[in-house]
């Protein structure tokens, strides 16, 4: 049965070096996995990502393509069937916290959460919680990656509240761990690493 890990956070969050350490772990000890990302993952979606995070959509319908792109996603690897644990760079909760703007459009979101198969649901999402310093710091060192980084970089507050609120939330069975991305990202990765076996997922 397909397993699967998701990361969450913001840009500039340590998330995609997480990412990196946890593949270079499972490749030094042989461990059956693929990596995926939304929006994106498989290249149609590659090509629809480009578009998103570069629109003026309104809130309703980035909802509605990011969900699109999700059930396309999960839907190939349901297909696929294969006894491997996926590593998602963000799932569903993203929607939630980034495009969860009022009471409404977060009903929306949680009724297109439940219309995810329970298989597709990760048995654990990593929150990599960074303080509001550390996250202007390092971005002052880098460029912006799309139009939504730059966008979403000014809603901090908002998001962060977001991202809070999934830790509240029961989405099935899955465990949402609030991991403090504020440290060294080796002593994260043990913490990753950790759970992932506390989980039995390796
Ligand atoms: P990434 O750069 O981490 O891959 O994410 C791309 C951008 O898309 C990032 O600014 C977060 C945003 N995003 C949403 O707003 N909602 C979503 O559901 C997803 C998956 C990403």
């Amino acid at each position: 049965m397909t397993k699967i890990i998701s990361f969450e956070g913001f840009e500039y969050s340590g998330k995609s070096t997480q990412i990196d350490l946890l593949k270079k772990y499972f490749k030094k000890n042989k461990i059956k996995s693929e990596f995926t990302r939304e929006p994106g993952g498989i290249k149609d979606l590659e090509k629809i990502r480009e578009v998103i995070v570069n629109s003026s959509f309104s809130n309703k319908s980035l909802i509605l393509f990011f969900f699109a792109s999700r059930f396309e996603l999960i839907s190939k690897i349901e297909l696929l069937n294969q006894n491997k644990l996926y590593v998602f760079d963000r799932y569903f909760d993203s929607t939630y916290a980034y495009q969860g703007k009022n009471a409404e459009d977060k009903k929306i979101i949680k009724n297109l959460i439940s219309l995810i198969d329970k298989k597709s649901i990760p048995k654990i999402t990593f929150y990599l919680d960074i303080n509001k310093n550390s996250l202007f710091e390092r971005k002052k060192s880098r460029s912006f990656q799309n139009k939504f980084d730059q966008i979403y970089l000014n809603q901090y507050e908002r998001i962060k509240k977001n991202y809070n609120e999934l830790t509240k939330l029961k989405i099935g069975n899955r465990k949402f761990i609030k991991i403090n991305a504020n440290r060294d990202p080796d002593i994260i990765h043990q913490e990753v690493i950790f759970h992932i076996k506390k989980c039995k997922l390796i």
